[in-house]
């Protein structure tokens, strides 16, 4: 018999499994303490956190990252002083996430058509970024400060690398932005396929996220297909889901692109 409270027990437990290892505490317990409240049961509560887990992050990773590797592998192109190198590395990595690799096949045109609309760009903030800072040598801006936030411990540390070596001033920080938003002030916001994640913990929460979160512009974008690759009308939903949200403070233009619905928002305040 455990001694633990059930959600230490309950956290613990998940933290135990490879899979989970490096996920941050905060999210846990946030997800935890949901389930614990719903089943009463610790053992039915654990797996339907570990159910959770994998619906709003692991499903999204196509392989087992190895971060090591890659690290050794960006150094190396770095090293040769050619940025068309250390591009093709960065691409080869964001092809182990689905959300990253749904956008490769038009990377170039998919950030010159945002920069080409923006001024110019000192601070970024990536909320719920999984590995979107790796498209940092596509994105249009100067002496940028980046501030990346997921839910993982080793890909946070593994990103602080990768965005020294891409020549920004980096934070990246394992925290649960349902729970705590950043706080810090930017001139832009990803929020990208973020809010559908979020919905699916608190009705409400990618809302309440969109509003928290401090900048100047806000890029908000929405999947179109299912993970699995199937078109069920996602498109039309969120594009409604997006319209019915009240907007009194904001202007916004959409970005065309064929795997994303893609938001562009300018705030008025
Ligand atoms: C659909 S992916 C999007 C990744 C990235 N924004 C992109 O579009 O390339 C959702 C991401 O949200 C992260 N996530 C889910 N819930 C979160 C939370 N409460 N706090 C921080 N990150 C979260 C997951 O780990 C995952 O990386």
């Amino acid at each position: 018999m455990s001694s633990l409270e059930p959600l230490e027990e309950l956290t613990a437990q998940i933290r135990s499994s490879p899979k989970y290892r490096h996920v941050c505490i905060e999210i846990i317990r946030n997800l935890g303490s949901r389930e614990l409240q719903k089943t009463g049961s610790l053992k039915k509560a654990i797996k339907a956190t570990r159910k959770k887990l994998h619906q709003i992050a692991g499903a999204y990773f196509l392989t087992r990252p190895k971060y090591e590797e890659w690290m050794r592998k960006l150094r190396d192109a770095k090293k040769t002083g050619c940025p068309e190198t250390f591009r093709k590395v960065c691409i080869e990595i964001m092809k182990h996430h689905h959300s990253t690799n749904m956008r490769l096949k038009n990377i170039d045109e998919f950030y010159n058509a945002l920069f080409s609309k923006l001024p110019p760009i000192r601070s970024i903030a990536d909320v719920a970024c999984g590995f979107h800072p790796l498209a940092i040598p596509w994105m249009r801006s100067s002496s940028t400060r980046y501030y990346a936030f997921d839910i993982y411990e080793d890909l946070m540390e593994f990103l602080k690398g990768f965005m020294s070596l891409a020549g920004v001033e980096g934070h990246a920080e394992a925290r649960d932005i349902m729970q705590n938003p950043p706080q810090v002030k930017v001139n832009l916001a990803f929020i990208l396929n973020t809010i559908p994640v979020l919905e699916q913990i608190e009705k409400g929460a990618g809302i309440r996220l969109l509003n928290t979160v401090k900048a100047d512009y806000k890029v908000v974008s929405f999947p179109v297909k299912s993970l699995g690759g199937k078109d069920k009308g996602m498109r039309g939903y969120y594009e409604s889901f997006f319209q019915r949200m009240p907007q009194k403070h904001w202007d916004f233009w959409k970005l065309e692109t064929a795997n994303e619905l893609v938001y562009v928002i300018k705030s008025l305040k």
